[in-house]
């Protein structure tokens, strides 16, 4: 049912972590499954991913996509890496299961809100680029209204 490469990132998945003093943060929420991906950029003075770690709270779906995604935009541009599209992720992975899909827009979602960041602490505009819907930010899912 997974690829050979989705197996080989879910088991071995690249770049997991934080980086202290990040140029920019995103942490978005699946409206789908309640998951969450957080994503740190080390962004250099010439606009280059210089460093990218992640961390979730995911199924293997969106660790073998993030790992992934992360190998894809690291030494990468700014305008570079808002290429890097879920469904580039997907055809980098050799394809994800249909119902796995929405998984894999957490890590383009992620990056995105991670850059959002990025380019607000920096004033500038990223030309392109939108902030992800399901971007919340460093706050908790506010969970007293559920019950
Ligand atoms: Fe939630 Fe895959 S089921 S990210």
């Amino acid at each position: 049912m997974y690829s050979e490469k989705v197996m080989d990132h879910f088991n071995n998945p690249r770049n997991v972590g934080e980086i202290e003093n990040p140029s920019g943060v995103g942490t978005v929420g699946n409206a789908k499954c309640g998951d969450i991906m957080r994503m740190y950029l080390d962004i250099d003075e010439n606009g280059v991913i210089r460093d990218v770690k992640f961390k979730t709270f995911g199924c293997g779906a969106a660790v073998a996509t993030s790992s992934m995604a992360t190998e894809l935009v690291k030494g990468k541009t700014v305008q570079e890496a808002l290429q890097v599209t879920n469904r580039a992720v997907c055809e980098a992975l050799d394809g994800l299961p249909p119902v796995k899909v929405h998984c894999s827009l957490l890590a383009e979602e992620a990056i995105h809100a991670a850059l959002w960041d990025y380019a607000e602490k920096n004033h500038i505009v990223i030309e392109g680029l939108e902030k992800p819907v399901n971007d919340i930010g460093e706050k908790e899912p506010d969970v007293s209204e559920s019950y």
